[in-house]
């Protein structure tokens, strides 16, 4: 085993599959995770798919004083920080448990992770930190645009605090990994996005709609200035995605300079709703119940991502196509 990597969330989404990932590449991923919105199962299908038992410790991150007694010992040789809240609507309803859990938490851990002597650490960001970017495909220089949500102000907060530390001076090796919209399932079916009630995003909605969950699902505007006039996004597999975490938390592991970078996480197409519709009919061979409706508050009109700095940097490009995620979509779908 090359050392242990604190993997915080790691029974969530994109968390499980980085645990696999770790797993893969040789590392031995310690969960925290205190379940709020992952299930235990999780801990189970990890091993089941890796033949690993992970360690899990079950508590909350915004608690300083509980990851420090249990992390001291560990000789932890990074941190990848998946814990947080992630509901963009619940966000602006619920502003402070945004603040409290996503800002509190980054503030715990960093300050335990220098406590302890582990510099190297992965921040889970999120590409609503551009707004509705002035140039596409969107690199790393955009310009930040004033966030939408609390949820987004939180992410571009944690960066500004992890900048921080860095232009401090003490050591620390950091990268904010700015996810675009992650997609899909293990291809296993044994784990995947679990949304909580009503889904949000996109995916989830379809395959929810698709195997009899929900009745319909509403395309959100069909007037925006797009070829097919709804809006575009830039669709990444989950596991692509994890894969990206391997390999930036080892570049920090190797390196012997601090560092904070931020890097996009995305395939570099855009892909419309309406296109992402007729690919998931096409792949899993079904015909999808969907109406177009008005446009949702809040919603940019197109994002994708210019991902040649993180080929530069991680030596990392997705693998994985659209179709590939959503049929990999609907199998964990169907399992649930
Ligand atoms: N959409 C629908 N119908 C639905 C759900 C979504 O038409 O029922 C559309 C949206 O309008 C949007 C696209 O599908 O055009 C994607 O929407 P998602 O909610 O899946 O994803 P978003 O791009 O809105 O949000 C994602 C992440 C956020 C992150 C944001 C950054 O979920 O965490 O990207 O842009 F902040």
């Amino acid at each position: 085993m090359k050392g242990k990597v604190l993997v915080t969330g790691g029974a969530g989404y994109i968390g499980s599959h980085t645990c696999v990932e770790l797993i893969n590449e040789g590392y031995e991923p310690v969960i925290v995770d205190n379940f709020s919105n992952s299930e235990r199962f999780v801990i189970d299908r990890i091993r089941e798919i890796t033949g690993v038992k992970c360690s899990l410790i079950e508590g909350d991150c915004t608690n300083q004083n509980f990851l420090e007694s249990n992390l001291k010992s560990l000789d932890l040789v990074g941190c990848i920080h998946f814990a947080a809240s992630k509901a963009v609507g619940e966000s602006s309803k619920l502003p402070l448990k945004y603040y409290h859990n996503n800002i509190a938490s980054t503030v715990a851990i960093l300050a335990v992770l220098e406590k302890i002597n582990c510099p190297n650490f992965v921040f889970s960001s999120s590409c609503t930190v551009y707004g509705q970017p002035d140039i596409l495909p969107v690199t790393e220089n955009s310009s930040i645009k004033p966030a939408e949500s609390p949820y987004g102000r939180t992410k571009q907060m944690c960066e500004d605090i992890i900048r921080d530390c860095y232009n401090a001076g003490q050591g620390i090796k950091a990268f904010a990994l700015r996810y675009f919209n992650p997609i899909g399932a293990h291809p296993s079916a044994l784990i995947g996005e679990l949304p909580l009630g009503t889904p949000n995003n996109l995916v989830p909605f379809i395959t929810q709609t698709a195997i009899g969950k929900r009745a319909e699902l509403t395309v959100f505007g069909n007037d925006y200035n797009t070829p097919d006039g709804t809006c575009i996004r830039d669709y990444i597999h989950v596991v692509d995605l994890a894969k990206a975490h391997v390999k930036a938390i080892k570049k920090l592991i190797v390196s012997n300079e601090s560092v904070f970078d931020v890097i996009n996480l995305g395939t570099g197409h855009g892909n419309s709703v309406l296109e992402v519709i007729e690919s998931f009919e096409k792949v899993n061979g079904i015909r999808l119940n969907y109406k177009i409706g008005p446009r949702r508050n809040g919603d940019v009109e197109k994002v994708y991502a210019d991902c040649s700095y993180a080929k530069d940097t991680l030596n990392w490009k997705t693998e994985l196509s659209l179709e590939e995620a959503l049929k990999d979509a609907w199998n964990w779908e169907k399992t649930l």
